[in-house]
């Protein structure tokens, strides 16, 4: 199997390879080829590599390239990872958002719907050329924001894109945990969007063991999301929410933290991986080690506003070691390849699944996947708090598809003032200009 990373250079690539060097199974990935605008980032990156394949007598052969249609030709599978204008652009999403007193996050509120402006047409371009080079590949996307890129994508690749987040199995395996239960063996119902998700309930040997959760403070303490949310809410709720709602339950605290911090997530990320990659400029320096500490420094301060803002203390030990991320892609992968069934939770799209978004519309589902692909299964119906904030968000990420397809500002500005945790129209105006001045990759929004 041959398998092509776009964004090849980025920072969370060893942890694919890693993941794929400790399968030895036939059919496994056997060549990676890594694709990279930046040359300097793919070398890097290949260092670590390669320290990674010293004493693996199988490791899969890998190669690098700036040309993009020389990495699509003959793939197996297309893992899409890349981020349109860097993290100095993730920063300047969270810094015009904060501005103007609202959430700058990746993937939530104004700067989801920023970052997704600027990368929906660049995943459109990847798209169409994937359909055309690589008609029987496998797209894999891990390019945030995911649900969204994923249905832009899907509009040219149908059910050959499928997204994925390494979140919501973090959580069903924390839940699994507190309650004594193999993750392996629990079924969890969880459904919504890409980081706007609900664990409804966890059912182990035929018996709903959510319920046992949520009447004990106990259990609920002892775990992220349980701190994060506080058990009451959570009991008030009768659901686990993925950690990404905590931007909307609790989001004047959320923004307010956000805005004490020293410095954004994004800023932090920019600066602690311009140095990776400056030392990598160093031949005698240890690639591996050296990423190994970047890597564990990202992990242990990830969301760290959130939880300060909750009073929920460091991450847990075993939330630390990586593990999601590049699993569920291994696993989607081996799933796919040798026709092995599995479960997994995936974006994809809704068919007939939630009776209040249409066919087209991508969304997070617990699916079985085999050689066919991922196939969404049947889940009950959200509540109505999650059907209000599964279609505005839904409209809002219609709204940037059609931006991103016309250059319409009027659509862009549309697509801020619809989301929940934009409260002003006039605001909604402000961040579209605020945004263009910023990201030169928004000159496409040139329509009134
Ligand atoms: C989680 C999210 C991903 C995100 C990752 C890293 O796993 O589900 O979508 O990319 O965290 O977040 P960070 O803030 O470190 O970039
Ligand atoms: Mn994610």
């Amino acid at each position: 199997m041959k398998l092509t990373i776009l964004g090849g250079g980025g920072f969370r690539v060893p942890l694919v390879y890693g993941a794929l060097l400790g399968d030895h199974a036939e059919g496994r990935v056997s060549r990676v080829t890594l694709y990279d605008t930046d040359a300097g980032r793919l070398t890097a990156v290949a260092r670590v590599l390669t320290e990674q394949a010293r004493g693996v007598p199988d490791a899969p052969e890998v190669v690098a390239t700036a040309d993009l249609d020389e990495a699509l030709r003959g793939a197996d599978f297309v893992f899409s990872a890349i981020r349109v204008g860097g993290l100095e652009g993730r920063a300047a999403d969270e810094r015009v958002a904060l501005d103007e007193g609202v959430l700058g996050q990746e993937t939530v509120g104004a700067g989801g719907i920023a970052y997704g402006l600027r990368t929906v047409p660049v995943a459109l371009d990847l798209a169409r050329r994937i359909a055309r080079l690589a008609p029987h590949a496998w797209v894999i996307n891990f390019t945030n924001p995911a649900g969204l890129v994923t249905e832009a994508m899907s509009r040219h690749l149908g059910d050959r894109v499928i997204g994925i987040c390494d979140s919501p199995v973090g959580l069903g395996r924390r839940i699994a945990r507190v309650l004594g239960a193999d993750p392996d063996r629990a079924w969890i119902d969880y459904v919504g969007l890409n980081h706007l998700g609900w664990v409804r309930a966890l059912h182990i040997d035929g018996r709903d063991e959510l319920p046992r959760l949520l009447a004990d403070p106990a259990l609920l303490g002892s775990f992220e999301e349980g701190r994060l949310f506080g058990a009451d809410w959570l009991r008030s709720l009768g659901a686990v929410p993925n950690e990404y709602l905590h931007y909307y339950y609790f989001n004047r605290e959320a923004v307010r933290a956000y805005q004490d911090a020293e410095q954004t997530r994004g800023a932090f990320l920019r600066d602690q991986q311009e140095g990776f990659y400056a030392r990598m400029k160093d031949p005698s320096a240890p690639a591996l080690a050296t990423w190994d500490r970047t890597r564990a420094e990202r992990e242990a301060t990830y969301m760290a506003e959130n939880r300060d803002a909750a009073g929920a203390g460091e991450r847990e030990e075993s939330d630390l070691e990586s593990g999601g991320y590049e699993q569920v892609a291994l696993a989607l992968m081996r799933a796919i390849a040798r026709d092995e069934r599995t479960r997994l939770i995936l974006d994809v799209r809704n068919r007939a699944t939630l009776s209040v978004l249409d066919a087209d519309a991508v969304i997070e589902v617990p699916c079985l996947v085999d050689a066919n692909g991922a196939h969404p299964v049947a889940v009950d119906p959200l509540p109505y708090h999650a059907v209000g904030l599964v279609t505005a968000v839904k409209a809002v990420e219609r709204a940037v598809l059609e931006a991103a397809g016309s250059g319409s500002r009027s659509a862009a500005v549309r697509a801020f003032a619809l989301h929940p945790l934009v409260d002003s129209v006039t605001v909604a105006r402000r961040l579209v200009e605020g945004y263009r001045e910023v990201h030169p990759g928004l000159a496409y929004l040139d329509r009134p």
